[in-house]
């Protein structure tokens, strides 16, 4: 298979993640189908993208026509069959659950035709936890973007054990196509890199706004004033999502087992009142 081959994508998963990879595919030119389990996902990711869409014609970036023909060729949908059926590559955008993406790429892998890869966006599950349940594993492989994935240039791509040169080569082909930096990691490791970084301030945030030292606030304007970080680390789970961050260090915690891998405290409390950041209006801060 050639990247030329790749004409038809399909993301599964159209929340904050999941439509703005569509967003960036249908700008570079692909068809691409979205698929969401839930209703009311699908009708925010729709409203989203046309406000997206409108904002950069209305900011001069994008003329109407181009916004035009990335409307038409973006399709959400209740379907997964009709999602994955003709996709030539799947990039899975769901929920940070092993259990949740098995199952998917089970269901996916016997929906698709035999040549299309199958791609997962999780931010720290290597794709060797989920290739088994597929007949496929050599066109399995990790695509990882960041968020706001339209604002973001870079695309971690994992190649597993199992991953063949031809599927991380593609991979990788299809992240420069859109317009994305990206990086190959030879060896998988969970987290990949750019989380690890991430997560290693996140703890030692977390760590002094539990002490008390300083207010989230002020950690956040330290980071960002003596660091030059675009945005603190209380700022940017607010934007990533505190339920991310839960069910990350979930995931991380059931894999070791050791406590110190479980989410902090204030995250727990976060998580369970619902107070997930930008998406629900209330994290860190009020939005
Ligand atoms: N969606 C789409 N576009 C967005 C956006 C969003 N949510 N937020 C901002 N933008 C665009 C704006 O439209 C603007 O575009 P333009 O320059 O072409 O007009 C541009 O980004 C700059 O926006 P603003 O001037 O409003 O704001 P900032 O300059 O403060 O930039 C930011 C906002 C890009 C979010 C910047 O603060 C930033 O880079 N923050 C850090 C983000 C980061 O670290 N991301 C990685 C997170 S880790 C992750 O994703 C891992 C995953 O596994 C959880």
């Amino acid at each position: 298979m050639k990247i030329e081959d790749i004409k038809r994508i399909c993301v599964v998963g159209a929340g904050n993640m999941g439509h703005q990879i569509s967003l960036c595919a249908v700008l570079a030119g692909y068809q691409v189908k979205c698929y969401d389990v839930n209703p009311d996902v699908l009708v925010k990711a729709n409203t989203s993208s046309h406000k997206y869409l409108a904002d950069r014609v209305s900011k001069g970036k994008l003329t109407q026509e181009q916004a035009d023909q990335a409307l038409a060729k973006l399709m959400f949908t209740q379907s997964i069959g009709e999602a994955v059926s003709d996709a030539d590559f799947v990039i899975e955008a769901a929920i940070e659950m092993l259990e949740v993406k098995r199952q998917l790429f089970k269901e996916i892998d016997s929906l698709v035709p035999t040549h299309t890869i199958l791609a997962t966006n999780s931010s720290t599950l290597v794709s060797s936890l989920i290739a088994d349940v597929t007949r496929r594993p050599e066109k399995v492989c990790n695509m990882h973007f960041f968020n706001p994935v339209l604002v973001m240039k870079l695309v971690e791509v994992v190649q597993g054990p199992h991953t063949s040169d031809e599927t991380a080569a593609i991979t990788m082909e299809l992240c420069s196509k859109l317009g994305k930096i990206c990086i190959l990691l030879k060896k998988e490791i969970q987290g990949f890199l750019v989380n690890r970084i991430l997560r290693a301030l996140a703890q030692e945030a977390l760590y002094l706004s539990d002490m008390k030292v300083a207010t989230p606030k002020d950690i956040d304007l330290a980071v960002e004033n003596a660091l030059g970080h675009p945005m603190g680390p209380f700022r940017l789970m607010d934007l990533t999502g505190i339920d991310v961050s839960y069910h990350i260090s979930m995931e991380r915690y059931r894999a070791s087992g050791d406590p110190k891998d479980k989410p902090s405290p204030i995250i727990v409390e976060k998580f369970c009142r619902k107070e997930w950041g930008k998406k629900t209006k209330r994290g860190f801060y009020i939005y």
